[in-house]
């Protein structure tokens, strides 16, 4: 790929063409990257290269004559790549534009300073105004650099294997999910466990769930162009109600954290592995309908006895304000929700919530831990 550089100021884009990735590219004739100063092309006695606007007004304009002869010395007639002026009135960059550049045999970045650029300079040299975001800058060099720096990104080659592209935030159509890396606890942070797992499947799947969940929260625009597959559809669908549910225990005023969804997935399964012995777990796994699988598991775990108690208003409210748990796990299974929520949890004001189970983790622990039955947790409500 070539790039054409047209400034007053090359000084102030060596420093970042030498460096790390784009100068390794650079030095290894993967990318090049010329730097012309229009001040050498400038007829005026005194090197000047901008005058005062016609018709008034604060600032000065760079003049058309320097601009127009520098590209003539440097481009070929008839020339075949892109010519780009870096401008706040132009198409706003994305990583869709970035992609359509990188296919241009050669690019010319013209960069304004000042107040611009005399109109007839870009109407006489220029192919299309690009803008790098809905700012105002100095001048069009950091511009020309952004430019720059994400079309040698996707100039083969250029990224090395352990820096590839195709992962990126806006390359999939959603952000980026987060990354990781050693230690694993820093200073008590940790790794989400999935990522410590090694199942390349879990990995994936918590990964895309992540991306999904970012981008509804930070650009749910994105989410309509993006290609989404019926299991995405299913997330997002899951993740907006959460929003809902998360409003009401607000409401509540009951602190929560949500579990993510897989877990929320996962939990009724592991839940019946824990309190059900292996000869029941076969008979009610036959009986669990497919595709409400979670539901089936919770619902043959307290038919079949293994739930120490179903109770109902004021006699559960009593009972779980006796053992007034610290943390307890709410799971809304038609939803497939799950949430650790804090505090005096009484079951009534969770009504409107729709069907729910409600856990109390110490108990659960303690079970799966002494194998003992009699203790566990109990549904307040009796779910679907
Ligand atoms: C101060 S700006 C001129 C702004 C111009 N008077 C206007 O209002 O559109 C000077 C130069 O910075 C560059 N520039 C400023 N903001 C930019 C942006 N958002 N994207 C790309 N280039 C920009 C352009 O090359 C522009 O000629």
């Amino acid at each position: 790929m070539r790039i054409k550089v047209f400034t007053l100021f090359p000084d102030m884009l060596r420093p970042m063409l030498a460096q790390s990735i784009l100068g390794r590219a650079i030095s290894a004739g993967l990318l090049q990257v010329e730097l012309i100063d229009i001040r050498d092309y400038t007829l005026d006695k005194h090197r000047n290269t901008d005058d005062y606007p016609f018709g008034g007004g604060a600032g000065m304009v760079m003049s058309a004559q320097p601009i127009v002869d520098a590209f003539a010395d440097n481009l070929p007639d008839p020339f075949t790549g892109r010519r780009i002026y870096l401008s706040p009135r132009g198409r706003t960059l994305t990583q869709r534009v970035v992609e359509e550049l990188a296919r241009e045999e050669e690019l010319v970045l013209l960069c304004g300073h000042y107040e611009g650029v005399d109109q007839r300079a870009l109407d006489a040299v220029i192919d299309e105004e690009l803008s790098i975001g809905d700012y105002v800058l100095t001048g069009g060099e950091l511009g020309a650099l952004v430019v720059i720096d994400a079309v040698a990104r996707l100039v083969p080659g250029v990224l090395g294997s352990d820096e590839s592209s195709e992962d990126e935030s806006f390359t999939t159509g959603l952000l980026e999910y987060p990354q990781y890396t050693r230690p694993a606890d820093f200073r008590g942070a940790q790794v989400p466990p999935v990522l410590l797992g090694g199942n390349h499947a879990d990995i994936v799947a918590w990964r895309r769930e992540q991306s999904l969940e970012l981008t509804l929260k930070r650009r749910p625009e994105l989410l309509e162009a993006a290609p989404l597959t019926d299991a995405d559809r299913d997330v997002l669908a899951r993740l907006e109600r959460a929003g809902e549910v998360s409003a009401r225990l607000d409401d509540l005023g009951l602190a929560h954290e949500r579990l993510e969804l897989r877990l929320a997935d996962q939990w009724p399964k592991q839940w019946l592995n824990a309190f059900v012995p292996e000869e029941s777990r076969k008979a009610a796994r036959k009986q669990c309908v497919s595709g409400r699988r979670h539901v089936g598991y919770l619902w043959q775990a307290f038919s079949m006895g293994f739930v120490p108690g179903y109770l109902e208003g004021d006699a559960a409210r009593e009972a779980w304000r006796e053992k007034s748990p610290e943390v307890c796990l709410l799971y809304l299974p038609e939803d497939r929700l799950l949430y650790a929520v804090r505090g005096d949890v009484v079951p009534e004001a969770l009504e409107g919530l729709g069907p729910f189970a409600l856990a109390d983790t110490d108990l659960t622990h303690t079970f799966m831990q002494t194998n003992r039955a009699g203790v566990g947790p109990y549904f307040c409500e009796r779910p679907r």
